[in-house]
């Protein structure tokens, strides 16, 4: 089958379109024909070999998180899933490969596609949407009346997020450039901060959680805007303690990792409240729940491009220049 992979990690030119072998299912997995797949940061984060230290890959590696599509093989004990299933799944983080033909995912991390959404709609939200239940509403336990504040609102993640969090029943405030203040607004934004031109620390405070998408300075100064019991859920700033305990890291890697985090933590402290890193897991339970918000009018995609197959180095390259509005995705190569 064709697919995008790489042999090595590095640049845009080590991603390369080829033949591989067809995906062997186990009993435990569903073969999928993908329709459409999404490109996310932790596509040429892994190409680039950012994440090689916690996460190890045979090479060849297809890269790929997202996707949507048709079941068109069913392992020998999978139940609930039969062939021609429209589904959409983001695949455990081993286990990944969106970018072929096709692709075998363990039955769990799959779900029924939400009504009414197409494939290009449906790969669009399953790592984002994830990120968002795990962490707005699992780690931070955003609740109604609180107040959020959603970092880089026009990414994939934001733009879910923005959503989520006022399903939860928050008020959110995000920060974006100018330009994307309206379509913000439209997903419910009740206030947006112009993150070039405005110092987001003096028009906030008393946020009970903060949804860190950007790291860095942002992540730093979000301390400032944070209520006395508030929390920092970071994805993208250094990963802390819990975060090497739940992933099983070696001794001096957990120490490496504590001590990256350490000024962040003592920051949040010192202000009265927490900070935790993470990193989101498959789950087909949640992608069903997050069907629901779909069918219920709660979610809507946000799409930026549509790229062919053939495009797929291009697609990454569009997402990696980091000014995306929304979800970048790719056609699958069958049945469009
Ligand atoms: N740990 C996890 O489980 C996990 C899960 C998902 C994502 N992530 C990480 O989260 C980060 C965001 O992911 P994503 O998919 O949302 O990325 P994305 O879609 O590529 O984000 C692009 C958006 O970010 C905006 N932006 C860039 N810098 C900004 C800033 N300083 N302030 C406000 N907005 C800014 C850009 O707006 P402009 O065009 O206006 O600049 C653009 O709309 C990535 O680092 C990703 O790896 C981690």
């Amino acid at each position: 089958m064709k697919a995008w992979y790489i042999e090595s990690y590095g640049g845009p030119d080590k991603l390369r379109c080829g033949d591989l072998p067809e995906p062997q299912i186990t009993p435990d997995d569903v073969l999928v024909e993908v329709r459409a797949s999404s490109v996310n940061p932790i596509d040429w984060k892994m190409r680039s070999g950012m994440t090689r230290l916690i996460l190890k890959h045979d090479f060849p590696l297809i890269l790929g998180n997202d996707l949507a599509g048709v079941v068109v093989g069913v392992g020998s004990r999978v139940s609930g899933f039969s062939v021609g299933d429209a589904v959409y799944a983001r695949p455990d983080k081993r286990q990944i490969g969106a970018f072929a033909e096709r692709i075998a995912v363990q039955a769990y991390e799959v779900a029924p596609m939400p009504a009414g959404l197409d494939f290009a709609e449906a790969a669009s939200l399953p790592l984002v949407g994830l990120t968002c239940l795990q962490g707005l509403g699992g780690l931070a336990g955003l609740a109604a009346g609180q107040k959020a504040l959603i970092h880089a609102g026009a990414g994939g993640v934001g733009t879910f997020a923005i959503q989520y969090a006022k399903y939860l029943g928050a008020q959110v405030a995000t920060t974006a450039s100018v330009a994307k203040h309206d379509l913000l607004q439209s997903l419910g934004a009740d206030e947006t901060i112009d993150y070039r031109t405005q110092d987001f620390t003096a028009v906030l405070k008393d946020c009970d959680v903060v949804l860190d998408t950007v790291g860095g300075d942002t992540l730093r100064r979000s301390v400032k805007v944070l209520k006395p019991g508030g929390m920092i859920v970071s994805v993208s700033g250094p990963p802390g303690p819990e975060f090497a305990r739940e992933w099983g890291l070696s001794l001096p890697l957990s120490m490496v990792v504590s001590l990256m985090s350490a000024g962040i933590r003592r920051r949040a402290r010192a202000a009265g409240g927490r900070y935790r890193f993470f990193i989101m897991h498959a789950s087909g339970d949640q992608l069903r729940e997050i069907a629901t918000l779909v069918e219920g009018g709660v979610i809507r995609p946000v799409i930026d491009r549509v790229f062919d197959f053939d495009k797929t180095r291009d697609a990454l390259a569009y997402a990696e220049a980091g000014h995306a509005t929304g979800k970048v995705v790719i056609r699958g190569l069958t049945g469009n």
